[in-house]
C-alpha cells in the first residue's frame, strides 16, 4: 500500500514536469512568435496606406512567423507522447526505432521494463536525439543502446565506436535534453574523449512500474 502510495506520488510529480516543460515550450515558442505576429500585423495595417512596399514585407515575414510556430506546434505536441510508446512501451518502441536507423545498432534491455509515461517519453526522445548524433557527427560504424533499472531509477546508455570528441553547446540537442532530464532530476553523463568511443549516459531517478 505504501509502494503504491509512494508510486503514485511520483507519477503526480512526473506529470506536475511535464505540463511545465510544454507550459514553458509553449511559452518560450509559438506563444511569443505569436505575439510578435501581432505586432508585426498591427504595424502593417497601420502602414498599409502610407507605406505600402514596408506592410507587404512586414506581412511576409508575418506569415514566415505563423509557419514556424506551427512547425513548433507540431514538434511539441509530437513531443507530448510518441504513438509507438503509448502501443509497445519504451523497450519496443527503441528497438523499433534502432531497426530503423541508419546506424547498425544492438539494443540490450529488459523487455518489461515500463515507466512513467512522461519519463518515458523523455528517455525516448533523449535516445533519439543520441543516435541522430552517433549518426551524424561520430563517423561510428556501430552503436549500442543499454536501458536498465538500477533499484533507484532509469540508466540508458547509448555507445557509439566513432571519433569522439562531444563539445556540449548553447542552443543542441544534448543541452535540450539536460534540461529536459533536470525536470524529472535526471541527469546526462557525457564520455566522448577525442578519438572515441563515447558513450552518453542518461539518469532519472523513478519507480519501475
Ligand atoms: N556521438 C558523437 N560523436 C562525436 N561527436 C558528437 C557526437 N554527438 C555530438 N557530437 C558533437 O557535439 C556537438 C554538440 O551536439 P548537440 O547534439 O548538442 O548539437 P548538434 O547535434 O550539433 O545540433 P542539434 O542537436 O541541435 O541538431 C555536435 O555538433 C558534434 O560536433
Ligand atoms: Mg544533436
Amino acid at each position: 500500500m505504501r509502494d503504491l502510495t509512494a508510486q503514485r506520488a511520483d507519477t503526480t510529480i512526473a506529470q506536475a514536469a511535464e505540463i511545465r516543460r510544454i507550459e514553458r515550450d509553449l511559452h518560450d515558442g509559438a506563444q511569443a512568435r505569436l505575439v510578435g505576429l501581432g505586432l508585426a500585423l498591427a504595424t502593417a495595417e497601420k502602414l498599409m496606406e502610407t507605406d505600402p512596399d514596408r506592410a507587404r514585407a512586414l506581412m511576409r515575414e508575418a506569415r514566415a512567423g505563423a509557419a514556424t510556430s506551427l512547425a513548433e506546434l507540431r514538434e511539441l505536441v509530437g513531443g507530448i507522447t510518441p504513438p509507438v510508446l503509448n502501443e509497445r512501451g519504451l523497450v519496443d518502441a527503441v528497438r523499433a526505432f534502432a531497426l530503423d536507423g541508419a546506424l547498425e545498432a544492438e539494443v540490450v534491455a529488459d523487455g518489461a521494463l515500463r515507466l512513467d509515461p512522461p519519463i518515458e517519453a523523455a528517455v525516448y526522445f533523449g535516445i533519439a536525439e543520441l543516435m541522430t548524433n552517433a549518426t551524424k557527427h561520430a563517423q561510428a560504424t556501430r552503436a549500442r543502446i543499454t536501458l536498465t533499472h538500477d533499484g533507484v531509477g532509469l540508466v540508458a546508455e547509448v555507445e557509439d565506436d566513432g571519433r569522439g570528441g562531444i563539445r556540449e553547446r548553447d542552443g543542441g540537442g544534448l543541452a535540450g535534453l539536460r534540461r529536459r532530464l533536470a525536470v524529472f532530476d535526471g541527469d546526462l553523463e557525457v564520455t566522448s574523449p577525442v578519438g572515441g568511443p563515447t558513450s552518453v549516459r542518461m539518469m532519472v531517478p523513478c519507480a519501475s512500474l
